[in-house]
């Protein structure tokens, strides 16, 4: 299986020996014939419990690849593989949409136990492992609360119990920590990489933040602008938790935001 394409360094560790749980193989995506594309041969993979974020200008095709991989568009051109298998990624891959989609007219937990609801598991079970949730991401109290009566912040972190409760291998995430003020940001950056960590799953983020990209991620890939290809990939080969200030985590953030700029500079 080949690496993720690009001129950016490549890894050196592990992580390249462990299994893709989610590979794209020469993904090219137009919504029309004769339309200008929106992906170009992008071809990545995503090891199994690794963490791998897209970066790119808004725009370029990232929500598009997402939705892609797990399976709501079908790619033009290339392959979606699931454990090296070109099976449909739906019921493996869970995907959380950049914009809010919980239901106004379910409580907080009822809409976190929505795909165990969808999937026919039992009720009970998932609503005991929903409280759980509840308690480590700090929404204890809330379960019987509306979305609206809940802040964006609460929201998000609402929305990542749901996607977490999918029971999903391979976990999709478009910008899910947007929106909020730079302490409540870092403080949910801390908890989501606490429970990646704790279930074991597969992360491909998205985020517009190259400091949030670095403090999290095993893997950065840059995006081109529309249409997208890959730029450069970054491996960010730190222990966790991170220090976002530490002078590898700077100089890995410059790096990542001069990948950034050529690609905007190239016009391509
Ligand atoms: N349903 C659609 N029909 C036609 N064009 C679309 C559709 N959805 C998105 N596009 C176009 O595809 C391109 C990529 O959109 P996409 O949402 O994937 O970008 P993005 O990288 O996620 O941007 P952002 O960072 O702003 O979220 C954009 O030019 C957008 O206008
Ligand atoms: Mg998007």
């Amino acid at each position: 299986m080949p690496l993720a394409m690009g001129k950016g360094r490549f890894p050196k560790s592990d992580l390249s020996l462990e299994e893709p749980a989610l590979a794209l193989e020469g993904v090219s995506f137009a919504f029309r014939e004769g339309a200008l594309p929106v992906l170009e041969e992008v071809s990545l993979v995503v090891p199994e419990k690794s963490w791998v974020t897209l970066v790119g200008p808004s725009g370029c095709g990232k929500t598009t690849l997402l939705r892609i991989a797990c399976g709501i568009l079908r790619p033009t051109a290339g392959r979606v593989l699931i454990h090296g298998k070109a099976v449909d990624p739906r019921g493996k891959v869970a995907y959380m949409p950049q914009a809010d989609t919980l239901l106004p007219w379910r409580t907080a937990l009822a809409n976190a136990v929505l795909a165990a609801e969808v999937d026919g598991r039992p009720l009970a079970e998932a609503k005991a492992e929903a409280r759980e949730l509840f308690q480590r991401f700090g929404l204890a109290g809330f379960e019987d609360a509306y979305p609206g009566e809940l802040s964006g912040g609460m929201r998000q972190r609402l929305a990542l119990i749901r996607t977490f409760l999918t029971h999903r291998e391979v976990l999709l995430l478009d910008e899910p920590l947007g929106a909020l003020d730079a302490l409540t940001r870092a403080a949910m950056q801390d908890w989501l990489r606490q429970v990646w960590e704790a279930l074991g799953k597969t992360i491909l983020f998205v985020t517009h933040d190259v400091e949030e990209a670095v403090v999290l991620s095993d893997r950065i890939i840059v995006l081109s602008p529309r249409p997208a290809h890959i730029t450069a990939t970054v491996e960010v080969p730190l222990p966790r938790p991170r220090n976002r200030t530490s002078g590898e985590a700077v100089r890995l953030r410059a790096e990542v935001l001069r990948w950034l700029e050529k690609g905007d500079a190239n016009g391509d």
